[in-house]
């Protein structure tokens, strides 16, 4: 297939073939967008297009790449596991999956802890929606309550109950109702406060929230919601899809907190970018939930035996000290360099960042849209978030070189040089025409 994708002919016939068999309406969207890419060959922080086109991959699918595309280590941990095995029997007990949920739980471990606060259990999933699902089952199940607290703008996938924690967007035109999902505005106390203070069964938050333009949470709100949940008995779920796995620095961003939460969610990056798994990890004392029947809740595919072997290999690259010393020094050069560029562009408004998680926020939605169009035509491909399109989310794999940093930069620069000339400040005027 990779034969018939290198050239732009065919690329051409294969976005046709897409709109006519999976999606026009996505086609047409990508094509006025001049984004109709498609990968072709893949290899490390880069992927390439039909016509041979590199793009450094900075938006890594919330984390998916973080050890980049196709990475050897986990490509020969997963061709070993397929010498011997296979998905697995979801009903049978599992070694690969008790490794898994081993490593997971002691990567959480905090020193002196109560044991009853410990996270020590772990189911497997598929997706990050499907452990999302989970854990407000779980929660649900524990408290005998209803109700799910989560942030406006907030983003947990699209599955049954995660989908009601997000956007009414996702829920509208499928009539979904929002019943039981309750939705507070980032950072607001007094609104946290009051939908606490009614006992909901649990509230959910991405530790940093993406989709939302990566706003970091304040270590006062973090322990405030903790200490709410604490006075109220509600369970307090933090979603790591995108922020857990080393991308922070730490190896869960709530580590950068001193709180602990009651389960922890994550998938995309536990993959290695090459098996889909994800895991809801939660205390102890919420297992009792399946005491009376321990198979009220099951995925054929969670956990699949292969999958645990690659994010096994995943974990122990990543949960180690040197590759998050790696890390924390990564982000103190783009650190340096983003704020050397805030200083130097006026449309570059703001930097956020928490390690290699890092939100670029521009003067407005049609600066940040033209920008991005210019970075990916100079070859860096990222995402602006979609609730708050000033944003552009800025997520290099963890692996990235310094010479490769150097080099996102470089471009960055230029794309940011890119959107004061003629062209784009017209094309700049076109935009903020068509989104209002
Ligand atoms: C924070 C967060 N939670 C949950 C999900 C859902 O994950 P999945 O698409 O694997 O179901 C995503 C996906 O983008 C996410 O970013």
């Amino acid at each position: 297939m990779d034969v018939e994708l290198a050239n732009s002919r065919s690329a051409k016939r294969f976005t046709q073939r897409y709109a006519e068999s999976v999606s026009q309406p996505k086609a047409q969207f990508f094509r006025k967008m001049g984004l109709d890419i498609i990968m072709a060959r893949r290899e490390g922080i880069s992927f390439y297009d039909a016509q041979g086109k590199r793009y450094i991959n900075c938006h890594c699918n919330g984390g998916v790449f973080n050890l980049g595309h196709r990475n050897p280590e986990i490509i020969a941990a997963l061709t070993e596991a397929l010498e011997k095995y296979d998905i697995g029997n979801h009903h049978l007990i599992s070694a690969p999956k008790a490794l898994l949920a081993e490593k997971l739980t002691d990567s959480m471990r905090v020193p002196g802890q109560k044991k009853d606060e410990e996270i020590r259990r772990v189911l497997f999933g598929s997706s990050g929606g499907e452990a999302i699902d989970l854990a407000i089952k779980i929660a649900r199940g524990y408290t005998r309550r209803r109700d799910v607290v989560s942030l406006v703008g907030g983003y947990h996938g699209h599955t049954g109950l995660a989908v009601k924690a997000g956007d009414a967007k996702f829920l509208d035109p499928f009539n979904i109702d929002r019943e039981g999902f309750v939705q507070i505005a980032f950072e607001d106390v007094s609104q946290l406060e009051a939908a606490l203070a009614r006992k909901p069964a649990a509230i959910i938050l991405e530790t940093i929230p993406a989709t939302l333009g990566m706003p970091i949470i304040s270590p006062g709100y973090m322990k405030k919601v903790r200490a709410l949940c604490d006075a109220h008995g509600v369970v307090m779920i933090l979603d790591e899809v995108q922020t857990g796995l080393g991308r922070t620095g730490k190896m869960w961003a709530y580590q950068h907190y001193d709180v602990s939460p009651d389960m922890v969610v994550t998938g995309k990056g536990l993959s290695g970018g090459i098996y889909p798994i994800s895991a809801t990890c939660f205390r102890q004392k919420f297992e009792s939930v399946f005491e009376k029947d321990p198979f009220i809740h099951i995925s054929t595919f969670g956990g699949a035996e292969v999958g645990c072997y690659a994010a096994l290999r995943m974990l122990e690259i990543v949960n180690d000290r040197e590759f998050l010393a790696s890390v924390t020094k990564l982000s103190d050069f783009f650190s340096r360099e983003c704020r050397a560029l805030q200083n130097e562009f006026a449309a570059l408004k703001e930097v956020r960042q928490l390690g290699l998680f890092m939100g670029l926020v521009f003067e407005d939605a049609a600066s940040c849209l033209v920008f991005l169009k210019a970075l990916i035509s100079n070859g860096v491909f990222a995402v602006y978030a979609a609730n708050d399109k000033r944003v552009l989310q800025f997520l290099p794999p963890l692996v990235t070189s310094e010479a490769e940093a150097a080099e996102i930069m470089r471009i960055v620069r230029q794309s940011l040089r890119d959107l004061g000339s003629i062209k784009n400040r017209l094309m700049k005027l076109v935009v903020s025409f068509m989104i209002g």
